[in-house]
């Protein structure tokens, strides 16, 4: 049986929905019967990247690690969800490579949204900050963003619901065919239609 897993990577601004995605989407990937753990930027970055800032070089290493992580846990059939900004092109590419050549899925969803609703949303205050200076290096306003040219899934926050957008990301990985035995282990523990040994 072909143990490898996927990871799922949700690129888009601060503030795009990544993580509020993210948890939608673990709870019907888990519901589904799959093992599922997400790797979020702001918790990574209190412990796997704690001390890294935000030049290109330290996004970068802090990509790279979140992706060899990933890659790890993928090869035992994990679905791996990483909401994660991840703003250059070339450093999402490279993880991708990563994940492919280790024989894994690499699913890129563009989480997107335009700049004045986040500037509206600033669920965290932090727009407000760095459009007055206090916060440098903030991406789509002091600092890069490289929107994806062909991602796997593009999800548009501003006109969908999180659920709509789950619900994309979740079509998508059926149509990889996550959800046949033969492609991806099953939760043990979780009550589905797993066959008998023998
Ligand atoms: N369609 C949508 N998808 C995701 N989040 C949305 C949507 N519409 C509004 N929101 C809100 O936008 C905010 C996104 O915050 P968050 O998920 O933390 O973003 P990120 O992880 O990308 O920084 C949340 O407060 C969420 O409730
Ligand atoms: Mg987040």
């Amino acid at each position: 049986m072909n143990k490898q897993g996927t990871v799922i990577w949700l690129t888009g601004l601060s503030g795009a929905g990544k993580t509020t995605i993210a948890r939608a989407l673990s709870q019907r990937l888990e519901a589904a019967g799959l093992l599922v753990e997400t790797l979020d930027g702001d918790e990574v970055r209190e412990n796997l990247s704690r001390g890294l800032g935000f030049s290109k070089p330290d996004r970068d290493t802090n990509v790279n690690r979140i992706g060899y992580v990933a890659k790890l846990l993928a090869r035992h059939g994990v679905t791996v969800i990483v909401p994660v900004i991840a703003p250059y092109r070339d450093t999402r590419s490279d993880v991708r490579r990563l994940v492919e050549n280790d024989g894994s899925e690499f699913v890129e969803v563009f989480v997107r949204c335009d700049l004045q609703t986040l500037i509206e949303r600033d669920v965290k205050g932090l727009y407000k900050k760095a459009l007055a200076g206090e916060v440098k290096n903030f991406t789509g306003v002091s600092d890069p963003y490289e929107e994806p040219l062909a991602p796997d899934v593009l999800v548009d926050t501003f006109a969908e619901t999180v659920e709509q957008s789950a619900a994309k990301i979740f079509a998508k990985l059926e149509a990889l065919g996550l959800f046949t035995p033969t492609a991806s282990p099953r939760n043990p523990f979780a009550v589905s239609e797993v066959a008998p040994a023998r």
